[in-house]
């Protein structure tokens, strides 16, 4: 069984990506199941419930948020009615949505899971401790289970891989939008890499214009920044899984931008 993850699709540049080379991918690498973070798809911020409706027409089972779940209104309206979408499960008790969804794959079902990290960010309930609920919860019905943790520090990231090795399929780090290289099968069976990537914009700064962020930089003064055009990327992985086991077998990048062309 083979699982696409796509990393933050930012702003219509992102959305332009995943409808142009979402159908290419599948073409290319027969995914059983596609995950999408959405969490930046709304101009940068949040996602719509127009988005949401787009990435399942485009060819996503799921899609995951992270700490910018909230930032578009929309969300309000449709995540607690919405098949296919999740928010980061370590958020308090009464949060609408929910962490964790079971998304049927050829008479087998694949849990998915979304957590945050703590560090540099919000406080939120114990990813750890969540983490442990919800895989004892989704042992009961699948042993394929996918992580998307939603965190800054390489460190809790790495931390949270090590800490479910054996007991997932895969932990993937998100929200750096940053492409990580370390990529690979833990001891155990569970396939990890620290970072997927964005997929947007390829010349801003994790997707927004350079020359604010710069601004930002220099003067210390609030700056807003907003989702810039121009060049383009995909950054994503793909799982080949074991289903049996529920272990990986491999987990390889994807990327694609103008150093690094998409070959069909
Ligand atoms: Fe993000
Ligand atoms: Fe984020």
């Amino acid at each position: 069984m083979k699982l696409l993850f796509i990393g933050d699709v930012v702003g219509s540049p992102g959305r332009d990506m995943i409808s142009e080379y979402l159908p290419k991918l599948k073409a290319k690498y027969h995914p059983n199941l596609t995950i999408i973070n959405g969490e930046n798809s709304a101009s940068g911020r949040g996602i719509t419930h127009k988005i949401y409706n787009q990435f399942i027409e485009n060819g996503a089972q799921a899609i995951t948020l992270g700490n910018h779940a909230w930032d578009n209104k929309d969300i309000f309206e449709f995540i607690d009615t919405a098949k296919h979408i999740i928010r980061p499960a370590n958020f308090p008790e009464g949060t609408p949505g929910k962490g964790i969804i079971y998304c049927p794959v050829g008479g087998q079902e694949v849990a998915i899971i979304n957590l945050q990290g703590r560090t540099f960010l919000p406080p939120l309930d114990c990813p750890f401790k969540k983490a442990d609920e919800l895989v004892n919860q989704a042992k009961k019905r699948t042993s394929i289970i996918f992580v998307d943790f939603h965190a800054e520090a390489t460190s809790e990231k790495l931390a949270m891989g090590w800490y479910l090795d054996g007991r997932v399929t895969a932990v993937v780090g998100t929200h750096t939008h940053v492409q990580t290289a370390d990529n690979r099968i833990l001891p155990e069976g569970t396939a990890f890499i620290t970072d997927v990537g964005m997929t947007g914009p390829y010349d801003g700064i994790l997707g927004m214009d350079k020359d604010a962020v710069i601004k930002k930089f220099k003067t210390a003064l609030p700056v807003r920044f907003e989702v810039v055009n121009g060049r383009t990327q995909l950054n994503g992985i793909l799982i080949d899984v074991d289903q049996k086991t529920g272990k990986a077998k491999s987990i390889n990048r994807i990327l694609i931008n103008d150093d690094h062309p998409f070959f069909d």
